[in-house]
């Protein structure tokens, strides 16, 4: 067991655990903070995305130890960012949750998107798209692929015409 001193949100945090022991479960289990989630555990699908340094980070897989000085900012600080704001009004007016088990993680990757990139487009870096063949046709479609959720497979498609 060691101590250790974080900032979350803008506040002083302080625990004492195993310095193995991720951040996700630091900021669940010892800070109460639930609304980061556990999706698979190996910084795969991105449900337990917070910053970490104003960097999108899966919280899984940053040992507390490991973290160092940076700030960390969650789901929960959202709601006083001003762009955490904006994005989660636009999640809202596009109703964009599928089951909604993610999206507080889909929130801060776009909100560091967006503190790094305001105003992206398709082309921009970190904005990733795919071309998917048609499943009748096999040819490409005319929909851009956005995403595909890890725990239901259901994806989210835009028109590209
Ligand atoms: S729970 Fe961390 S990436 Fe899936």
């Amino acid at each position: 067991m060691a101590a250790y001193t974080l900032n979350v949100n803008g506040r002083r945090a302080e625990v004492t655990t195993d310095p193995s022991t991720p951040l996700l479960w630091v900021l669940r289990e010892d800070l109460k903070m639930t609304g980061t989630k556990y999706g698979c555990g190996i910084a795969a699908c991105g449900a337990c995305t917070v910053l970490v340094g104003g960097v999108a980070t899966r919280s899984c897989a940053v040992p507390i130890s490991l973290l160092g000085e940076r700030p960390v900012v969650t789901i929960e600080g959202m709601a006083t960012d001003p762009v955490g704001r904006r994005v989660q009004d636009a999640w809202v007016s596009t109703d964009v949750v599928q089951c909604g088990y993610c999206q507080s993680g889909q929130i801060m990757t776009a909100v560091a998107l967006l503190k790094t990139v305001p105003n992206p487009n398709s082309s921009s870096p970190f904005v990733r798209t795919s071309r998917r063949p048609n499943s009748r046709t096999r040819q490409p479609s005319r929909l851009k692929h956005l995403s595909t959720c890890e725990l239901t497979g259901r994806s989210s498609y835009r028109s590209t015409a």
